[in-house]
């Protein structure tokens, strides 16, 4: 009995001047361990004499009981004093309120390009590109846009002032991105499959819904035995696919100097599905694009024999697809790089 009152003095003394979580778990396990100084005490039990072991039982349990306690309460004021001094080395407050992380994200314009792609990817379509910067003979002359076009008139066109080059004239900055059909014949030959997303700019007065600066994209096949039913069939998977939602498609005629026959594609609109709402103007349809039998000249051009091959070709503005998707009023928020507006996406 004395050498367990001995030994909860002698512990309860020790464990006020510990100073330190590492001392105190060290103390713990000698004396109340598996294998420290008190489990050894009550494994003394077993070897005493009935009426003894009860009382020196029930005292050695207190003592353990006591012991613990002591340990436990020392833990919590040796962490919560150790946070306290932690805390006195910060030299700002905790408690405001943080600063959000700003994260980039991909343009509007960006990620609806990406989908145009995947798109056409899957289909069995090559991704080009073309310079922005490009020649007259590209840009207008190799598309069977003779000089006396109205659109090589100068409010169309930026011209790079630069002396002309004898056989591909002035430098332009496109004003389609039709120029690389020629580029691309050219390069790879006949077949191809080919799709064409890229900027392109025009010489104009700017408001709600033209801006100098905007994004076509140019879509080109050209193989044997090619008609216009297969440019349907390909517009329809792929509006479909973009939409989600199964659509149609229409031709009207067009004009377009590098196709033969031309024409106007529109597509049943996404929103009503056709039935008429105040997108497609009650009308069901949505004009979408130019498109035709690529022109002889222009196959001529990129070296493609006319009477081996033919194919048919189509642009849209990228611009409007999203400006369509994302319901945008101002085309020229597109460009702006306005946190306001494309904090919105
Ligand atoms: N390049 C024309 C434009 O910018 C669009 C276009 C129309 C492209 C018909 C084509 C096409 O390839 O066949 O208005």
């Amino acid at each position: 009995m004395d050498k367990l009152k001995q030994l909860l003095k002698e512990t309860l003394e020790k464990i006020t001047r510990i100073k330190d979580t590492g001392a105190l778990q060290d103390l713990e396990v000698k004396i109340i361990g598996r294998k420290g100084e008190l489990t050894n005490v009550l494994r003394m039990l077993k070897d005493m004499p009935e009426e003894e072991r009860k009382t020196f039982g029930q005292e050695a349990n207190k003592t353990k009981q006591a012991l613990q306690e002591a340990f436990d309460e020392k833990r919590a004021s040796l962490s919560s004093s150790m946070m306290k001094s932690a805390l006195s080395n910060i030299d700002f407050d905790i408690t405001e309120p943080g600063i959000r992380e700003q994260t980039g994200h991909i343009h509007p314009l960006a990620k609806v390009q990406w989908e145009v792609e995947n798109i056409f990817s899957q289909m069995g379509f090559a991704i080009m590109d073309g310079p922005e910067v490009e020649s007259e003979y590209y840009n207008f002359e190799g598309l069977n846009i003779p000089a006396h076009h109205p659109a090589r008139d100068m409010q169309d066109t930026f011209f790079i002032d630069k002396e002309p080059d004898k056989k591909q004239g002035r430098l332009v900055l496109r004003t389609h991105t039709s120029p690389v059909q020629v580029r691309t014949m050219e390069k790879y030959g006949a077949p191809l499959r080919v799709i064409v997303p890229g900027r392109v700019f025009r010489y104009e007065a700017t408001d709600a819904s033209h801006d100098t600066t905007f994004d076509q994209v140019e879509g080109l096949l050209i193989d044997k035995d090619i008609s216009l039913a297969h440019l349907k069939g390909v517009m329809e998977e792929f509006l479909t696919r973009l939409f989600q939602r199964e659509a149609k498609v229409r031709f009207r005629p067009g004009y377009f100097p590098f196709v033969e026959p031309g024409l106007e594609l529109d597509f049943s609109c996404a929103l009503c599905g056709g039935g008429g709402c105040k997108v497609c103007k009650k009308s069901g349809w949505i004009e979408f694009m130019g498109a035709g039998m690529v022109h002889e000249n222009v196959l001529k051009a990129g070296g493609v024999d006319p009477k081996k091959y033919q194919g048919w070709a189509f642009g849209f503005g990228l611009t409007r697809l999203v400006m369509m998707r994302y319901a945008i009023d101002d085309i020229r928020l597109l460009k702006s790089a306005d946190p306001r507006f494309l904090k919105q996406f």
